[in-house]
């Protein structure tokens, strides 16, 4: 498969990007590293790597910065950090993404744990990661042409056990999953 993985140069980018690329090609792509520059706060960024990069098969987010901070210090700026970078970036990139992947192509996102069992300080997470899981759900049942999506929500990655967090994005890659939310270390 020919896959574009965004974030590759990411904690979890770089756990998977090795992986992954031991059986499949991959582009990666990322705001300052990659093969292919990415914004993915900027909808014109995504459209023209899309124009750019020819016949994927499929496309692997693990990109998009959140706001950390109590519910005291959180106001709609901070809050749209997250709302912006993680959570239209993500749902923008299929909403593009849609017209150039080849049938029976994937989207993987990545939400976070954060969703379903907030700590503090993490409400703006919280938010992002449950209307990604919201968005999957719902586009998982309009996609066209065979095109599949699904999102995995990790836990702290630096607790997981490596295999566990590429067994996540395989199955969403390679199994016939949709509209699944892969909760990893939960
Ligand atoms: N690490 C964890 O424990 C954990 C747990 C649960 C969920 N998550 C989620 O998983 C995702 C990846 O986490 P991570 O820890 O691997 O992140 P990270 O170490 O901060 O790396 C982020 C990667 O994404 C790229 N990137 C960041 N913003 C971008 C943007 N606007 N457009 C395009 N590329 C962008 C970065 O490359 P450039 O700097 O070149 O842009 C980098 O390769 C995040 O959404 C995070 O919330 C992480």
């Amino acid at each position: 498969m020919k896959i574009l993985l965004i974030g590759a140069t990411g904690e979890i980018g770089k756990i998977i990007h090795p992986e992954l690329g031991k059986n499949h090609e991959i582009i990666s792509a990322g705001r300052n590293s990659g093969d292919f520059k990415i914004d993915l706060s900027d909808t014109n960024s995504i459209e023209n790597l899309f124009k750019e990069i020819k016949d994927i098969d499929a496309c692997i987010c693990v990109a998009g910065d959140c706001y950390t901070g109590d519910l005291l210090s959180l106001d709609e700026e901070k809050l749209n950090i997250g709302i912006k970078n993680k959570l239209l970036g993500q749902v923008n990139l299929v909403l593009t993404g849609q017209k150039y992947l080849n049938n029976n192509g994937s989207f993987t996102l990545t939400s976070g744990k954060m969703a379903d069992k907030p700590v503090k300080n993490n409400i703006g997470k919280a938010i992002v990661n449950g209307a990604i899981h919201s968005f999957v759900l719902a586009a998982s049942l309009e996609l066209q042409r065979g095109i599949r999506i699904n999102a995995v929500s990790p836990g702290k990655v630096s607790d997981i056990p490596v295999n566990d967090l590429i067994h996540a994005y395989t199955k969403s890659l390679q199994e016939s999953v949709n509209g699944e939310i892969i909760k990893v270390n939960y």
